[in-house]
């Protein structure tokens, strides 16, 4: 159960995050909930269930299970140019904030995974004035305590529950999220924090060959790094570079 006291407690008051959170038994997106109202900076929504999860491109993501957790958070703007790389450093402050419960790796661009499974992914949202950002929703989807999946599911999907075979609590992995994601998010935009190098320490396919699907098509790579500006760099069969912007690649 979702305990917004406990939450507050095991933060600090000089945290940015302390004093507002905003929790909901059943609410369409968390994600949505941020960018329609006005939060202020720095909120963080939280829901039991979504009846409207969003995933990446469109994707529905399933929120039925109230074991799991699906969260948002409000930020403040920043330059424009760091929004891919916010989804690499969210990535990056989750596998942090919970590397002493279970080792997760960074797909592409933002997908947690374990095993070769899903375990949580990251939808990053924003609101323009102008061509100034106003807004940046970051709506984050974990796997906790899910016993198990549907068949359709289940060769691709995993739980921390079904990886460590672990109950968890599911408010301290929450404040574990806000608590890393905090730390890095304020060295983030000091400009303080490489997270390429940072990112690639966790990323399950650097080196490898991967299958990317990009608007349609379906081709295979080598991948060799992300940009600074957290564009995938591959190697193609002939050994040419090339950059890409988005796609989804195959676990
Ligand atoms: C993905 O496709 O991998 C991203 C999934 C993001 C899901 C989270 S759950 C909380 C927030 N609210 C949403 O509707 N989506 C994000």
């Amino acid at each position: 159960m979702i305990d917004v006291s406990f939450i507050n407690e095991h933060l600090t008051p000089e945290s940015n995050f302390y004093n507002k959170i905003y929790y909901f038994d059943s609410i369409d997106s968390t994600n949505s909930e941020g960018m329609v109202k006005n939060y202020p900076y720095f909120s963080v929504i939280i829901a039991k269930t979504q009846t409207s999860g969003r995933g990446r491109s469109g994707r529905i993501w399933n929120s039925k299970d109230p074991d799991n957790i699906y969260i948002s958070f409000i930020v403040p703007p920043f330059e424009t140019k760091k929004l891919l790389p916010l989804n690499m450093l969210t990535a990056y402050s989750i596998v942090e904030g919970l590397k002493n419960i279970i080792n997760l790796k960074i797909k592409w661009p933002n997908d947690l995974v374990v095993n070769r499974k899903k375990i949580g992914g990251i939808l990053l949202e924003s609101k323009f004035y102008g061509n100034k950002l106003e807004k940046v929703v970051v709506g984050i989807g974990l796997n906790v305590n899910q016993e198990f999946f549907d068949k359709s599911l289940e060769k691709i999907a995993t739980s921390i529950f079904i990886e460590t075979n672990l109950k968890q609590n599911i408010n301290k992995i929450i404040c574990n999220i806000i608590v890393s994601f905090e730390i890095f998010f304020q060295q983030f935009l000091k400009n303080s924090i490489d997270i390429i190098e940072k990112w690639c320490n966790y990323s399950e396919n650097l080196g490898k060959h991967i299958t990317i699907h990009i608007n349609g098509d379906k081709k295979t790579f080598i991948e060799k790094g992300i940009t600074e500006y957290g564009e995938l760099i591959v190697l193609d069969e002939s050994g040419f570079e090339k950059k890409i912007i988005s796609g989804d690649i195959d676990l």
